[in-house]
């Protein structure tokens, strides 16, 4: 069949697909991706955590090493994540530092730094940069806290972070990343990152694109999709959109954990998902990008996320490609 990515570039779109250390140690998953992506993103190779484990000491190789495979097979790199605010995804280092007697300057100094050096060492290889990564409370649709919004205040930090990447990477695109799903459960979500983009747009932040992590299916919070989700979920692309947005999906993959233990039935299911899904966000002509967060079922971060497994144990579907590297039917529904 025609690589996915062909059929995206017809559209105006890119396609692509996150992967990890250990996945790329795997020669047929990577060829897989070579035939189907014109996009790859380290799933965690890029992170503060990974990339400043300690402070002052950067650590570029294993993103490098998969960078340049990408390069060497004609695909574009997004980077994945400058900033990832909630505090436990920092290094425990940043969340125990000595801000000292001026900590204002040092948090800017600190974010300084770490920016400044992953965009130069970059440089014009990552073309498109998730800024910050979910600074939104989806439970209040407030701002989370960490070290960094304690000193600076959280829009400040954030719009800092954003002119801080614009300084240093002025080639790329600049993105918000978030989860906001469509579902009812996710109302406090969209309504605190719309409110974040206002403020962001309203003190002219270099906020170039929304990513829309999508992580659709079934989570707890999740109504069924339906007529109501698919509204909610127009009137927010709307909002965003009309703020002069672009937008990406970031993260695709579909959470099968609700859906029947049958394979058939399971792989229908989450085809169906998906396929409504994308109808709606990618017939907005601003969608730029869609990117999956695993592209083989066993490549999946969903079969490891122990706080909401499935209830009859059996390993999660959740991508358009078996543990075989066998096409689904949701190959065929992004198709
Ligand atoms: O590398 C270590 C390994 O040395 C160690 O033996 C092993 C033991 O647990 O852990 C390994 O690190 C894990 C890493 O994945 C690589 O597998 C971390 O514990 C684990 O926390 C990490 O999980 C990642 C998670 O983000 C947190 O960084 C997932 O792979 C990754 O898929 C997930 O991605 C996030 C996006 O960045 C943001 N949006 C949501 C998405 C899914 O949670």
């Amino acid at each position: 069949p025609e690589a996915l990515r062909a059929i995206a570039q017809r559209k105006g779109l890119r396609f692509g697909n996150a992967i990890g250390a250990t996945r790329f140690q795997d020669p047929a998953y990577r060829a897989l991706m070579a035939r189907e992506c014109n996009v790859m993103v380290a799933e965690n190779e890029t992170k503060w955590q990974a990339v400043q484990a300690r402070p002052g000491k950067f650590t570029f190789a294993p993103a490098d090493r998969m960078f340049s495979w990408a390069r060497s097979q004609g695909m574009a790199v997004r980077g994945h994540t400058l900033v990832w605010q909630p505090a436990k995804w920092l290094p425990r280092w940043v969340n125990e530092h000595d801000f000292g007697a001026q900590p204002v300057r040092e948090a800017e100094r600190l974010l300084r730094e770490h920016i400044a050096t992953v965009c130069r060492h970059f440089g014009k290889d990552i073309y498109s940069y998730d800024v910050v990564n979910e600074a939104i409370e989806p439970a209040t649709g407030g701002l989370r806290r960490n070290v960094f919004t304690e000193r600076l205040g959280a829009v400040e930090q954030i719009d800092l972070a954003f002119r801080i990447a614009r300084e240093h990477a002025p080639h790329a695109q600049l993105v918000y990343n978030d989860y906001m799903r469509w579902d009812a459960g996710s109302a406090k979500h969209r309504a605190g990152v719309l409110e974040l983009l206002r403020a962001l747009k309203a003190r002219g932040t270099p906020v170039h694109a929304l990513g829309l992590q999508s992580h659709i299916g079934s989570w707890d919070e999740s109504a069924p999709a339906g007529a109501d989700a698919m509204t909610e979920w127009r009137r927010f692309l709307d909002e965003a959109t009309g703020m002069g947005l672009d937008l990406l999906i970031t993260e695709f993959d579909v959470n099968d954990r609700k859906l029947p233990a049958d394979a058939a039935l399971r792989d229908a299911g989450v085809a169906a998902l998906a396929r409504d899904y994308l109808d709606v966000t990618l017939s907005y002509p601003r969608t730029r990008d869609l990117v999956l967060w695993g592209m083989a079922d066993h490549a999946s971060w969903l079969q490891s996320w122990d706080e909401a497994p499935r209830l009859d144990g059996l390993p999660m579907r959740p991508t358009p490609y078996s543990a075989q590297l066998q096409a689904k039917p949701l190959r065929a529904a992004i198709a």
